[in-house]
């Protein structure tokens, strides 16, 4: 996943990241607490890493590394809880035997050698004997994990010749995909994507495949991304209408798909979006609960991204137990949209909204796991 690297140019230039300070070492306020939370430091290399373990209610917490500037310790700090939650509801709505993980390394201004910063890394995933496994996140790739292959056995979303592996992002865009198309048929009574118009934000390693499988679908796009190249490329190959960074988010479409950063939908983007629904790939695209209750209020069917981004997640926990097969995954990955209906199912059922409704079922799945 070379994209992931576009993401840290964003940040770079001056795009902002879900990086609110924690009020709590323990944990933000719209938490359960963590299990346990390691901080890992290696002098030598520059490594400095949080490996935030949410919950093993379910089994060994499972969740990507990130590689990211963070502009201090406490907010990678906040970016590591709040995705290691997010990695406990999505592993238990996926019915995935694992709980919910998630590490953060602090990129250092200079890396002299990648190579051993992140086997340092391995070596702290090792050193948790199992309670968490890493696998791929922003900023990281498959080479990365390749190399942690030396110093860990903990560590997934590697290529491996002859057998099922590697990069999980075309999975994690197929689920979103799915998604949009049980969305669009239970909210606006479409059974077909032709001619629907989807906002894309952010065409990086899941932005271009979801384009890709939305274009083929019929639908229109309208995409943004801070590497205008990108944009320029879509328009190019799938027809779509580049609009700026700034202008994606109150696109006239059906379906708005973040497929950036978190928090992009938040106090000061709402009242501006024009999207019958939300539905992308990026984690934590809700900046606070409340965000939900806003979008609801709005009439806007938020459908949340831990449920619908959850194809990474299985092709790298298939990998991992060995049961991995590239035909079966994709069946697999294809019913998180019969949990988009479901959902949408419980929401009309308890009056409530799609962001409490999957954050009760999830939890309600870690207790009796
Ligand atoms: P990526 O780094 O390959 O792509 C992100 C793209 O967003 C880049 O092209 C970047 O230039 C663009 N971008 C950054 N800021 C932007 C902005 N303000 N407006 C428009 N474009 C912007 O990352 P990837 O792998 O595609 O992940 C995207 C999101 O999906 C992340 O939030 C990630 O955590 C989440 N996710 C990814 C999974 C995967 O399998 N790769 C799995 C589950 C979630």
């Amino acid at each position: 996943m070379n994209a992931m690297t576009d993401l840290a140019r964003a940040l770079a230039q001056g795009q902002t990241t879900d990086s609110a300070l924690p009020s709590s070492l323990f944990g933000l306020p719209d938490q359960k607490p963590h299990e346990r939370v390691l901080l890992a430091a290696d002098a030598e290399t520059g490594l400095k890493a949080i490996i935030a373990v949410h919950s093993t209610a379910r089994g060994p917490a499972f969740g990507g590394c990130r590689f990211w500037q963070y502009d201090n310790e406490l907010a990678a700090l906040n970016d590591a809880l709040r995705l290691s939650q997010g990695m406990s509801l999505k592993n238990a709505l996926a019915d995935l035997p694992f709980g919910g993980g998630k590490a953060v390394i602090i990129k250092p201004a200079q890396i002299t050698d990648r190579e051993a910063l992140f086997k340092a890394f391995g070596r702290a995933v090792q050193s948790l004997d199992g309670a968490y496994i890493t696998a791929e996140d922003v900023g990281t790739t498959t080479a990365d994990m390749l190399g942690m292959q030396q110093v860990t056995q903990y560590v997934s979303g590697i290529p491996r010749a002859g057998s099922f592996g590697g990069d999980p992002s075309p999975f994690t865009a197929w689920g979103v995909f799915v998604s949009i198309q049980a969305g669009v048929r239970q909210v606006m009574g479409r059974d077909s994507l032709e001619g629907a118009r989807v906002a894309l934000q952010g065409l990086g390693a899941v932005g271009w495949h979801l384009a890709e499988f939305l274009h083929k679908a019929g639908a229109k796009l309208v995409v943004a991304d801070v590497d205008a190249g990108k944009a320029a490329r879509a328009v190019g190959q799938f027809g779509a209408t580049a609009v700026g960074v700034h202008e994606i988010l109150a696109a006239d479409v059906d379906v708005l798909a973040p497929c950036a950063l978190g928090a992009s939908i938040n106090a000061n983007t709402i009242a501006g979006l024009r999207a019958r629904i939300v539905c992308g790939a990026a984690n934590n695209q809700l900046a606070t609960a409340a965000d939900g209750d806003a979008l609801n209020a709005r009439g806007i069917v938020y459908l949340p991204d831990y449920l619908v981004n959850a194809g990474g997640i299985i092709a790298v926990a298939r990998e991992f137990r060995g049961e991995g097969e590239q035909t079966a995954v994709m069946a697999e990955v294809s019913r998180i949209a019969d949990r988009v209906v479901e959902l949408l199912d419980r929401v009309k059922a308890g009056s409530t909204t799609p962001a409490r409704a999957a954050d009760d079922w999830a939890f309600s799945k870690l207790v009796k796991a």
